[in-house]
């Protein structure tokens, strides 16, 4: 699929509030400075649609962008940044619960893992919670230009074996890299074919 506009629409923290808009919407979550803002402006070739930083918990707030006017990808906060007080943890899984509980417009979520770093329970956690949940999820592996592909596969493979102890299959997945736009195709084209079986596109 083609990137051929790439719009910010509008940052909430009430959920009520976001767009009502019936189109097809994708949403990045994961861990904070996992790369969910890079990989949004990866995806659509603009620098800084997204706002990204070095310091975890950037992204505050629940953003739509629109996508060749008509689709919503979604940059949303990231979880598991310790620095941050017990009163912004409880508010963020409060609209992170609303977000998925109530956004009917969501296709799908992709879970960003940082490939560099063995499985962590945070992310198995919260995957386990979207399955519950009934919320259908694919993997983003993000920063694989960090890694040697010999690397790579050790990490998948060691996710694979974590995940099958508990899960029948392994939740589709990607590897990608914002910096060299590794995966891009991919992910666009799974993308274009979710949004041809919602016949919107
Ligand atoms: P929060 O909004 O804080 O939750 O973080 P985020 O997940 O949106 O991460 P963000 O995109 O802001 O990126 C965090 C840091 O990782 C930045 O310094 C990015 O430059 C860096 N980064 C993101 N993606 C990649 C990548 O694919 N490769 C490399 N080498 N660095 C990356
Ligand atoms: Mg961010």
């Amino acid at each position: 699929m083609d990137i051929k506009s790439a719009e910010f629409v509008v940052s909430n923290s009430d959920v009520a509030k976001c767009p009502k808009a019936l189109i097809p919407e994708y949403a990045f979550i994961g861990r904070s400075n996992v790369g969910k803002s890079s990989l949004i402006n990866m995806l659509t070739n603009k620098k800084s649609l997204a706002k990204t930083s070095g310091k975890p918990g950037k992204t505050q707030l629940i953003n739509h962008f629109l996508i060749n006017k008509n689709w919503h990808l979604v940059d949303l906060p990231g979880y598991g940044y310790a620095r941050v007080s017990k009163s912004s943890k409880k508010t963020f899984q409060k609209f992170i619960t609303q977000y998925f509980g109530l956004r009917e417009q969501l296709v799908s979520a992709f879970v960003l893992v940082d490939i560099r770093h063995e499985p962590q329970t945070i992310d198995l956690e919260f995957m386990q919670w979207l399955v519950e949940n009934g919320v259908p999820f694919s993997i983003i592996f993000t920063k694989a230009d960090k890694l040697k592909p010999k690397a790579i596969d050790n990490h998948i493979e060691a996710y694979k074996t974590i995940m099958l102890e508990t899960w029948e299959d392994m939740p589709t997945y990607f590897i990608t890299s914002a910096t060299n736009d590794i995966g891009k195709d991919a992910v666009l084209n799974y993308i274009d074919g979710l949004n041809g079986n919602m016949k919107l596109n």
